[in-house]
């Protein structure tokens, strides 16, 4: 939720923060905004709305060149998306810039205070608080970094600020309480931002930016402080991805390639993580054997695609385990009180590793005792950090606000731990658990020929551009796969689309069946669990007696659903557990494509940013 990005260094700071913005827009599209040091001043420059607008901007009035800058992309929390509200924020002489993402709890009670001692804020945001602070702390000290500390100790929620003084060339400051921020450290130059895709063109070393930490950043040195002042202990790291794997590669969006990505993304999450005879290594999970043995309970929490992939996860890891697991979002988790001990497994997953629900969830778990695995595809992100363990997924850099790739790899990740606590508590046999590493070893080829076969899903999601709503069915893990079907709708196309468990529909949804309203049913495997594929085969007769316009996701050679299928969208034969990892495809290709043909931008649906900072 909002991007930042600050640069010092010999290269026009314009340049390189709107690049850096350009590639942080995912976080948020509210408005937009930079602020240079040039001429012994501060020249500003922001827009309401997506970042096109500023650039329209600064290329009607440009700005004066310099070499030190700061940009921000913003998605509303305090006041309305507008010109006056877009960041950077000053005081009132103009001396001090300040770019912030989260919440500034407090900031009613900070702002009555500064009107008292007769500033003027400007706009309805939390973070104009911040700048006119900064200047009284500055007025008296005269050094950047140590009025960040200054106003950061009486800062209430979270923040990540970045800032530049008019009387301090070549420094930005930044400072970070749960809410994400990382250094970049260039040859002469330095960067900072909410994530390291804005500098990965100039740089692929990073600093891990630790809780309640200043950074000042120079052309050739990162100081890292607490907000006392004292030295902190910092993480530097490699970013093992290039520029190339966060832009569009030729696609039309990020949300295409991401989607065509997805048979690499689950194979290299599988990477590393099997041995030659078949067998899983999960060293990686720090969490002793014994400890595992000792688990009488998982919980599972995340929010919205990630919380999908638990509830999947949960059959995989009950059947194979015989563990009893719940699923909770995570947005409710720790209101309700928890039942948690040391013999709890929590298990957290998120793309981001910043959403602030989850983090807040992790935070609750561990102090009630519980072990924590975080499941995170964002290295040194906070979630993982907070976490006694983790698990990454290695889909690459994920930038298109609705997750595709991201979900797969979150699910192949589910079923190694869930594969591993089988193993480890003796509950699979070897042989068992070497058989579903070879399905899902699979898996990534079986993906591959889901997509080569899209285009009738493509020319049918055109087809329905003009309906209102769509619904989706599914039983046992084809739940799960129908509720993130309806997700990608929704988040993309902007219609009422909901899932159902097909066995609830006579219980009040069927009501709202009426003629040609389409609904997507999600069948599972007439081979194994065969009551299953029965009870759906009736479910989808049952809709289509009532006028539904049928559209069934059904694996390879399922003759049973053929006469009742008005649209059969094929899938290959995996594993009854397997199989929301080829069934979710066509449902993402079928979003994606309806969402372009309504006109809608899929990369940035309104009203929405790719990692949910705030809760
Ligand atoms: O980064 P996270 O996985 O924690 O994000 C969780 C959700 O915000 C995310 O999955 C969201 O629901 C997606 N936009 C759905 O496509």
């Amino acid at each position: 939720m909002c991007g930042i990005v600050g640069y010092v260094g010999p290269q026009s700071a314009l340049d390189v923060v709107t690049a850096g913005l350009k590639r942080l827009e995912y976080r948020g599209y509210d408005s937009a905004g930079v602020a240079v040091q040039a001429d012994g001043g501060l020249a500003t420059a922001k827009r309401a709305g997506k970042l096109v607008n500023l650039e329209k901007e600064l290329s009607e009035r440009p700005l004066p060149t310099g070499t030190t800058g700061i940009g921000h992309t913003r998605w509303a929390t305090h006041g309305g998306p507008t010109d006056a509200n877009a960041h950077p924020h000053m005081d009132n002489a103009g001396r001090v810039a300040v770019v912030h993402n989260g919440i500034i709890e407090n900031f009613a009670a900070l702002r009555e205070e500064l009107t008292e001692r007769g500033h003027e804020l400007a706009s309805e945001t939390d973070t104009e608080v911040v700048a006119h602070l900064l200047a009284e702390e500055y007025s008296a000290c005269a050094d950047l970094a140590e009025a960040m500390r200054l106003v950061c100790r009486r800062l209430e929620g979270a923040f990540t600020l970045v800032a530049v003084h008019a009387d301090e060339p070549d420094v930005v400051v930044g400072a970070r309480r749960n809410s994400p921020l990382v250094a970049g450290v260039g040859q002469g130059e330095s960067f900072l931002a909410s994530d390291v895709a804005a500098f990965i063109a100039h740089t692929r070393e990073a600093i891990e930016l630790g809780q309640d930490q200043v950074v000042e950043l120079r052309r050739d040195a990162v100081t890292v402080t607490d907000f006392d002042g004292a030295p902190a202990d910092v993480r530097e790291y490699h970013v093992d991805w290039d520029a190339s794997a966060a832009e569009k590669g030729g696609y039309a969006s990020f949300m295409l390639k991401e989607i065509a990505e997805q048979p690499k993304a689950v194979a290299d999450t599988l990477l590393g993580r099997i041995d030659g005879s078949g067998s899983l290594m999960l060293d990686e999970v720090r969490i002793p054997a014994n400890v595992l043995r000792e688990v009488d309970k998982v919980v599972i929490v995340a929010c919205g695609t990630a919380f999908h992939a638990g509830l999947i996860a949960k059959y995989a890891i009950e059947h194979w385990t015989r563990v009893p697991c719940e699923v909770e979002l995570a947005s409710e988790f720790r209101y309700r009180d928890p039942i948690l001990d040391q013999q709890t497994l929590v298990v957290a997953i998120s793309q981001s590793g910043e959403t602030m629900d989850t983090l807040m969830a992790v935070r609750h778990a561990r102090e009630q005792g519980a072990k924590v695995l975080a499941i995170c595809n964002t290295n040194g992100s906070t979630i993982p950090r907070e976490s006694d363990a983790v698990l990454y997924t290695h889909a690459g850099p994920e930038v298109a606000v609705a997750s595709t790739k991201a979900f797969l790899t979150q699910l192949v990740a589910c079923y190694l731990v869930a594969l591993y606590l089988g193993q480890v508590r003796g509950t699979k046999y070897a042989d068992e658990i070497r058989a579903v590493v070879r399905d899902l070893a699979s898996v990534s080829g079986a993906v591959e020929r889901v997509l080569e076969t899209m285009e009738p899903v493509r020319q049918l999601a055109r087809s329905l551009a003009g309906k209102d709503t769509v619904l989706f069915l599914g039983r046992h893990v084809g739940h799960p796969v129908a509720l993130e079907g309806a997700l990608k709708l929704k988040e993309l196309a902007y219609m009422h689309a909901e899932g159902f468990a097909a066995g609830e529909l006579k219980h009040g949804p069927i009501a709202l069946i009426e003629d040609d309203l389409p609904v997507v049913v999600v069948v599972p495997s007439p081979r194994g669990r065969s009551v299953l594929h029965d009870k759906i085969v009736s479910n989808i007769q049952e809709i289509r007696a009532r006028g539904a316009r049928t559209i069934v996701v059904a694996e390879e050679g399922d003759d049973a659903v053929v006469p009742y299928a008005d649209h059969l969208i094929r899938v290959p034969v995996t594993p009854t557990l397997l199989q929301p990892l080829v069934a979710t495809v066509p449902l993402q290709v079928f979003a994606c494509e309806l969402a372009t043909a309504r006109g809608n931008e899929v990369d940035q649906p309104r009203n929405l940013a790719k990692s949910v900072t705030v809760e």
